[in-house]
């Protein structure tokens, strides 16, 4: 088989390592790397750290309005395609390299695979909300990562192609816990006790677009007595310079403001946190999978068992509601294992195989 697998933005670096790593065990893997992400920071260091192969091609198309960033990758995806003639190509996520990957592919009657089908946050005010939408309906293979992804897919009357298979954020999480807790100095570096600081990361567009949100978000985690350890992504630092709040974050007392961090660290920091404060969507997942308390910074989630077990709760960028659930809130009850045994990507090489014979 041949495959060409589709990636841009930081979190798909790290949902493709166990997914690359386990194809190319026995088939022909390219990797094309949209460009959506081109910072070190958020780009090369994922492909050191996780030894993602190098990217076959990167189409280095940079920052742009959605519809030109999305215009570039797909010319970009369609001539690779047309030279390349794959079997299938891979897909993950919800950003607008998946948006674009997904719309150049299927025009060229390429089977296309989805991975992490079928999540809904039922906003279609999210940019994210209206690729998953796209990418799942132009899909022929539909990898959920949770029973809940599959039961939205039904109710869209969608269930040719629907396998449940696990998240591959879980795959990435066991492959990689270990030698980050071996290898990350990053307590250290930054002088941290485990479980005696709070990780926050926030660069959601209905975050940091909003003027309003990101006042209260600040305001909130500024009244708070306790250190906060925030990696921050260059989209937040831009949102937070114009509305000239960056300064009263660095002047913050409790606030410890960092370059985003290598994957090594992050889960380091993770996992040491007491509590985390988020509105990213593998955050929110990674919380959940190293048992630490998780706030979300958002009004609904994709990950709602995260929610339902008790581990996870919403928030908003309501300045009441942080300061409460930084203070108060603690899960209740056990959690019920969502997110499979690590082996989506063995699954997902399993069923391409199959669909492919
Ligand atoms: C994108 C995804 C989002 C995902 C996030 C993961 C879309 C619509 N959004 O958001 O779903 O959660 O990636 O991190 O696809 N920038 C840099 N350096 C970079 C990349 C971006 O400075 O290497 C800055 C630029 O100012 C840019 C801004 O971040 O304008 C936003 O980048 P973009 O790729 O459009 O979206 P993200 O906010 O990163
Ligand atoms: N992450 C990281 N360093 C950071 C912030 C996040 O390695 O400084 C990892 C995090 O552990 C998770 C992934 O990036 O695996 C989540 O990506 P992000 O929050 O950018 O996007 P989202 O999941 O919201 O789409």
């Amino acid at each position: 088989m041949k495959i060409v697998s589709i990636v841009g933005a930081r979190p798909q670096f790290i949902k493709a390592a166990p997914v690359s790593g386990e194809l190319r065990k026995y088939h022909q893997e390219k990797l094309l790397h949209t460009g959506q992400h081109y910072d070190a920071k958020l780009s090369k260091i994922f492909f050191d750290d996780l030894k993602i192969p190098r990217p076959d091609l990167n189409l280095g198309v940079g920052s742009d309005s959605h519809a030109r960033q999305t215009a570039e990758i797909m010319i970009g995806v369609e001539s690779y395609l047309i030279q390349q003639k794959p079997d299938w190509v891979i897909i993950y996520g919800d950003t607008n390299s998946t948006l674009a990957g997904a719309l150049a592919t299927t025009k060229l009657h390429i089977r296309l695979a989805h991975v992490e089908a079928g999540l809904r946050s039922f906003n279609r005010r999210m940019p994210e909300e209206i690729n998953r939408i796209v990418a799942d309906r132009v899909s022929n293979i539909l990898f959920c990562p949770t029973t809940a992804a599959v039961k939205n897919l039904q109710r869209e009357g969608v269930s040719a192609g629907v396998h449940l298979v696990g998240d591959v954020m879980m795959d990435a999480a066991q492959q990689f816990v270990t030698v980050a807790e071996q290898k990350s100095r990053i307590l250290e570096k930054l002088s941290l006790q485990p479980k005696q600081y709070f990780l926050l990361t926030l660069h959601r567009a209905e975050n940091t677009d909003s003027e309003e949100n990101m006042r209260n978000i600040v305001d909130a985690l500024t009244d708070s007595p306790e250190p906060i350890i925030f990696p921050v992504h260059p989209r937040t630092v831009k949102y937070l310079k114009q509305y000239k709040l960056f300064g009263r974050i660095q002047m913050a007392s409790n606030i410890v403001l960092a370059d985003p961090v290598s994957f090594m660290d992050m889960i380091v920091l993770e996992k040491n946190a007491a509590k985390i404060l988020t509105d990213s969507g593998g955050v929110q997942k990674e919380a959940y999978f190293y048992g630490v308390p998780c706030i979300t910074l958002r009004d609904e989630t994709e990950w709602v068992e995260t929610v339902a077990d008790g581990w996870n709760c919403l928030v908003g960028a309501n300045r009441t509601k942080i300061t409460e659930a930084i203070n108060n809130f603690a899960p209740g009850s056990p959690q019920q294992g969502h997110y499979g045994d690590g082996s989506a990507s063995l699954k997902i090489r399993k069923v391409l195989e199959n669909e492919s014979s």
